[in-house]
């Protein structure tokens, strides 16, 4: 597995390409939140925070749900593309910071914490601090958008090059989530990609890393 510097450094890379599917993104990622829509408590999410948010597909449609947005991410190529996908929205801002070395936020910053295809990337101690910094810098609930165990060649051969951390991930998902995340909802919202919700709602705990 490459190392976290080395891991930003492909997305510092291939940020130029990975842009040229901004659009197709918006509209593939519109019909998850679509899917998604009834797990989120509208009237109490007013402030989403995006980790991960690569080119800013998704922090734009929270933003069209009518959220304020912060977009996260650990590449400052990703962060700028983002900032020029969006330079309409004015409820949408973005910085460069590190969800596994720590996010520079407040403890209950944000009514929700959400990341999307960030955490199968990342090696099994990071996704736990992953985990962890979402939980802490939520209020209200976090979603894990990734992929669900159903494999696919162009995905396993995607993620093959992307050389993460896919291949443990999607074997052990859903009980290296139920491990650490209290009250874990698994959501279907695509052929092969799940949300992994956690509310904070009842025990006010969310996340068992400790
Ligand atoms: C596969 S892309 C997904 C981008 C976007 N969320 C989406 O769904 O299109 C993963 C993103 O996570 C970012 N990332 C990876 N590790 C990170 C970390 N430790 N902290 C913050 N961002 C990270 C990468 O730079 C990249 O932009």
């Amino acid at each position: 597995m490459r190392t976290l510097q080395e891991h930003i450094r492909i997305f510092d890379l291939i940020a130029g390409i990975y842009n040229l599917f901004y659009p197709l993104q918006r509209i593939w990622y519109r019909k998850v939140l679509a899917a998604g829509a009834d797990a989120v408590p509208w009237e109490q999410v007013h402030e989403v925070l995006d980790v991960g948010c690569g080119t800013g597909a998704f922090a734009s449609l929270w933003a069209d749900f009518g959220c304020r947005v912060v977009g996260a991410d650990a590449s400052s190529k990703m962060v700028h593309r983002a900032r020029r996908n969006t330079r309409s929205y004015a409820s949408v801002q973005f910085l460069q910071a590190n969800a596994v070395t720590g996010l520079p936020f407040e403890d209950n910053s944000f009514d929700l914490a959400f990341c999307s295809y960030v955490a199968h990337g990342l090696s099994r101690e990071h996704r736990l601090q992953l985990y962890r910094e979402m939980c802490r810098v939520s209020r209200i609930m976090i979603i894990i958008h990734d992929y669900s165990p159903k494999r696919s060649i162009m995905i396993d051969a995607v993620e093959s090059l992307e050389g993460g951390d896919y291949f443990n991930f999607i074997q052990d998902v859903h009980a290296e989530m139920n491990r650490h995340i209290c009250s874990l909802k698994v959501l279907p919202v695509g052929k092969r990609s799940c949300w992994y919700i956690c509310s904070k709602e009842g025990t006010g705990e969310v996340c068992r890393v400790p």
